[in-house]
């Protein structure tokens, strides 16, 4: 219906340094600077970064790719791909799972990267000076308790987020992310080196590098797949609309393998940032979510030069939600205008909308003011347990299982070769990994997270 009237005008990516720039500039986000930090500060350092990048090339790589390939094939939004593929069956469920994956995902991501706001607003005011580590953590206790704070900064960056994506993909998403991603390196590099050259560095680094594998444990080995997929934004239907506006002459194989290069090489920076940092300043590394909005103010307050590196380290954590954000709010946005016919202004200002409502009632969730629990979680823990441990491995296993399975191995090869453009010849294993390994992996981990093995 709808979405083949609309295939004509669909915008795309204008080159590879576009697609690169956007699709990494998802992939990069809070998962990297945020959350990778403490994982790997929680799994014991260096060998649950080795477990790590093995799953993460290995597995993740493969899935992204096969999602990739599902968009560029189809040039459809993730609910019309699965329609287009597999017509009369039931796997349009599963575009459609990821289209309400990435709301549930928007809500809860909001009020974080709202967080980053705050946080770069008070390093600019310099208002973490002459504070106390007791009052670094009252001030965030305070400022999530507070419930209308973060939802007016959440409100702000969904806004941001809005007038990108409003304005399309060549002239909204890549022109922002063409500028934003190469910033976003320039500044971690730079933090990078302050940190490297704090008196107690090495012990970091020690830390972070040099491994020890009896803190490897099989809930590690879980943890790691669950991070990989979050980082490399797979499940959520964002890599297929992203691959849906990638040109037929474009290599897809070395674009996706680009993509996840750059988005460990972040996460190795912002490791070497962090526990450097955090060893000089005699602090613990696993210091949970609280790392980041906690930890590092008070590091940046006893740093000589702090004001000018935490103002840098704000804006780094903003850019990096901001560009990841705009993805998950394009997923929306796509299936809105192209399946429902709605004009991308509005289907932008609905899909945020949307968002807003869902994140201010997590945000009023997580302040105490809405008091709805399930079981020990409140609606933030919720939305977040939902997506990132429900759905996005869900969402992961049927796209390999279908890519692998049901797309046809001719199609699915034509695809990954650009119709004989390139050579492909990482097929044999990629086709190995997405029959096998990869869904036996992901029901593993889906099983464990319910709690069933
Ligand atoms: N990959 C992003 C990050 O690491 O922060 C998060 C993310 C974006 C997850 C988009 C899922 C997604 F669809």
């Amino acid at each position: 219906m709808s979405s083949k009237q609309n295939t004509p005008q669909r915008d795309f990516f204008s080159n590879k340094f576009g697609i690169i720039a956007a699709t990494a500039g998802s992939a990069i986000g809070l998962g990297n600077i945020w959350r990778f930090p403490y994982i790997v500060g929680e799994n014991g350092g260096a060998a649950f970064l080795i477990i790590l990048l093995l799953i993460k090339f290995g597995i993740g790589l493969p899935v992204m790719l096969s999602e990739f390939t599902i968009g560029r094939h189809t040039q459809r939004n993730p609910f019309g791909a699965f329609r287009m593929l597999a017509p009369g069956k039931l796997w349009w469920i599963v575009g459609f799972m990821g289209i309400i994956a990435a709301f549930t995902i928007m809500a809860f991501y909001s009020v974080v990267a709202g967080w980053t706001l705050d946080y770069l607003y008070n390093s600019v005011l310099d208002g973490f000076n002459n504070k106390s580590a007791d009052d670094i953590q009252s001030m965030f206790d305070s400022f999530v308790a507070n419930g209308w704070q973060p939802i007016i900064w959440m409100f702000l960056f969904v806004s941001i987020s809005s007038l990108i994506v409003v304005a399309g993909i060549k002239k909204g998403i890549e022109k922002y992310t063409k500028v934003l991603m190469p910033a976003l390196l320039v500044i971690i590099v730079i933090l990078c080196v302050r940190a490297l050259s704090l008196p107690g560095a090495e012990k970091g680094l020690e830390f972070f590098f040099k491994p020890d594998f009896s803190k490897i444990t099989g809930a590690s080995v879980l943890e790691a797949l669950g991070q990989s997929f979050f980082s490399l934004s797979i499940g959520m239907g964002v890599l297929l609309t992203y691959g849906s506006y990638v040109q037929k002459s474009d290599n897809i194989g070395s674009t996706t393998f680009i993509v996840a290069f750059a988005d460990t090489a972040i996460a190795i920076l912002a490791g070497m940032v962090i526990f450097p940092a955090v060893f000089a300043f005699g602090i613990s590394p696993g210091s949970g979510p609280g790392l980041v909005f906690v930890t590092l103010p008070n590091i940046f307050e006893q740093m000589p030069a702090g004001y000018i590196f935490s103002v840098l380290f704000f804006v780094l954590l903003s850019v990096a939600a901001i560009t990841s954000f705009i993805s998950i709010q394009e997923v929306v946005v796509a299936y809105l205008s192209e399946e429902l016919n709605i004009k991308r202004k509005t289907a932008t200002f609905l899909a945020a909308g949307g968002a807003v409502f869902l994140g201010a009632l997590c945000a009023l969730s997580q302040s105490g003011h809405l008091n709805i629990m399930f079981g020990d979680m409140n609606l933030f823990d919720l939305l977040d347990f939902a997506s990132s441990n429900l759905m996005l491995p869900l969402g992961g296993l049927l796209i390999v299982i279908f890519v692998a399975w049901f797309m046809g191995k001719e199609r699915l090869l034509r695809e990954l070769r650009s119709n004989g453009l390139y050579k492909a010849s990482y097929f044999p294993i990629y086709n190995f990994i997405i029959r096998f390994i990869a869904p036996i992996a992901i029901t593993a981990v889906f099983l464990s997270k319910l709690g069933l093995i």
